[in-house]
C-alpha cells in the first residue's frame, strides 16, 4: 500500500509551504500563516473526493476509531461487533473507549459477512464496525440495511481501503462514520495520519471537538473557546497534513497503476486451477492494493506460500500473522493492558481466551496474499509473472 513509493516534487513544494511559515499547528496563527491551511484544505477535498459531508484529519488510523466511536456515543460496556481478520487497531480502538468487542465470521470477501453479523446482535449492542480489508469492500450496503433494520451504528474502517467503492459509492460512506489511515504504509500517506468522515453534522462537530481537548473553534482565540466536552489530543500537524494533501491530488493515478499491476498478476495464478480468487462484491471497485487468494485447504495454502517465499515472490499468510488475524492475538486473550482495564469491571467481564470464529478459520487457513507494489517496471512483472507460474508448474 504504497503512497511512499511516490513521494516527489509535489511533497515537497506542499511541506515547504508550511515551513516558510514557521506555523505548523493547525488552528490559530491566522496571520503569520499566509492563508496556508493545509490540514483544511486536504479536509475539503477528502470530503469532496469521497462525496462525504464532512471530514476531520486527526493524526492516525487508530485515532480516527476512537473519534468515532465517541462521536458516535459509543462508551463503558456497549458491544462492538467487529471482525477477527483486521489490524489490531480495530479492537484497540473498541477497548480503548471500555467497550466490548464481539467478533463476527468474516467470509470470501475476506471481510464481515452480513450473516455472521445478524447472529451477533443483541440487546447491547450499539455499534458494527466493518473492516474494508486489503483493499477491497465488504457487503457493506447489505450490512448497513441490516444495522439500519436493527438500530445499530455502523462505523467503517477503510484504513487499507482508500479510494476503494462499492457500485460507485466510496467505501466509507456507507456507515454512521467512515474511518481512513495515512500511516506510512498506506495507499496515500502523510507519515502518520487519519480521517474521519461523516454526513452527520452533529457527529462531524463532536469529532472536531473530541481530537482537540474539547474546543469548540469557534471564533479566533483558542484560549477562551468553550468546551463542551472533555476530550483529547488526536491533532494532525500542518506538516504531515502537506504531505497527505500532495498524495491526495495523486489518488486515483496510484489506484489505476495498482489495477495494472493486479491484472498482471492475477493473470499468472489463474493458470493454476488450485487458486480461486477473493470475492469481490464489486470488482470494479476494487482499489487493488493486494491480490488475494484461496487454495482448496490449509496444507496447500502453507505449502504454496512457503514456495512462493522461497522463489522471491512476497506473500502474506494471514492466518499465522501476529497483527491480523485473532488466532494470535494472546495479548487480547489475556486482556493484557498496562493498567486495568475498565472491562474487567463488567459482571460478568468479557472473556477473549476462547473466541470461536470457526468459517473465518476455514476462509483465513486458505488465503494467500500478495501486496501490489507501484514501483514496478514491466520487467519486474515479467520475472513475478515467471516465477509465479514456476511454482505454480513444478
Ligand atoms: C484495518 C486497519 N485499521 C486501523 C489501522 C490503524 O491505522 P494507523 O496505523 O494509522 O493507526 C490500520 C493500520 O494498519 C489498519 O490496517
Amino acid at each position: 500500500m504504497p503512497g511512499f513509493e511516490i513521494f516527489g516534487d509535489e511533497e515537497r513544494a506542499e511541506v515547504g509551504e508550511v515551513l516558510d511559515t514557521g506555523v505548523l499547528f493547525r488552528y490559530g496563527f491566522d496571520a503569520a500563516r499566509k492563508d496556508r491551511w493545509k490540514a483544511r484544505e486536504f479536509e475539503r477535498e477528502f470530503a469532496s473526493r469521497l462525496g462525504a459531508g464532512h471530514c476531520h484529519l486527526c493524526s492516525s488510523g487508530t485515532s480516527a476509531l476512537a473519534i468515532a466511536l465517541a462521536a458516535c456515543g459509543v462508551g463503558a460496556g456497549d458491544e462492538v461487533i467487529v471482525p477477527p481478520f483486521t489490524f489490531i487497531a480495530t479492537v484497540e480502538a473498541v477497548l480503548q473507549c471500555g467497550a466490548v468487542p464481539v467478533f463476527a465470521e468474516v467470509d470470501d470477501t475476506l471481510c464481515l459477512d452480513p450473516t455472521g453479523v445478524a447472529e451477533k446482535i443483541t440487546e447491547r449492542t450499539r455499534a458494527v464496525i466493518v473492516v474494508h480489508m486489503c483493499g477491497a469492500m465488504a457487503q457493506v450496503d447489505a450490512i448497513a440495511t441490516l444495522c439500519n433494520e436493527r438500530g445499530v451504528t455502523l462505523i467503517e474502517d477503510t484504513a487499507q481501503a482508500v479510494g476503494a467503492s462499492l457500485g460507485g459509492k466510496s467505501l466509507g460512506t456507507f456507515g454512521h462514520m467512515g474511518c481512513f489511515s495515512f500511516d506510512p504504509v498506506k495507499t496515500i500517506t502523510c507519515g502518520e495520519g487519519g480521517a474521519v468522515v461523516t454526513d452527520d453534522a452533529g457527529r462531524y462537530e463532536l469529532s472536531h471537538q473530541y481530537a482537540d481537548h474539547g474546543h469548540d473553534h469557534i471564533g479566533s482565540d483558542r484560549g477562551v473557546e468553550d468546551h463542551p466536552v472533555l476530550g483529547t489530543n488526536y491533532r494532525i500537524s500542518e506538516l504531515h497534513a502537506a504531505v497527505g494533501l500532495a498524495q491526495l491530488r495523486k489518488l486515483d493515478a496510484i489506484i489505476a497503476t495498482q489495477r495494472e499491476h493486479k491484472r498482471v498478476l492475477q493473470e499468472a495464478f489463474a493458470s493454476s486451477a488450485d487458486v480461486s480468487f477473493r470475492r469481490l462484491p464489486d470488482p470494479a471497485g476494487d482499489s487493488a492494493t493486494f491480490l488475494s487468494f484461496m487454495m482448496p485447504d490449509e496444507g496447500r495454502a502453507r505449502e504454496l506460500a512457503s514456495e512462493l517465499k522461497s522463489a522471491g515472490v512476497g506473500c502474506f499468510y494471514w492466518y499465522d500473522n501476529n497483527w491480523h488475524y485473532i488466532r494470535r492475538w494472546h495479548h487480547l486473550a489475556e486482556l493484557k493492558t498496562p493498567g486495568r482495564s475498565p472491562l474487567t469491571l463488567l459482571d460478568p467481564a468479557p472473556d477473549f481466551r476462547d473466541v470461536q470464529v470457526p468459517r473465518s478459520d476455514a476462509v483465513l487457513s486458505r488465503t494467500i496474499s500478495m501486496a501490489v507494489q507501484l514501483s514496478w517496471e514491466p520487467r519486474d512483472l515479467e520475472a513475478l509473472q515467471r516465477k509465479i507460474t514456476g511454482v505454480l508448474g513444478g
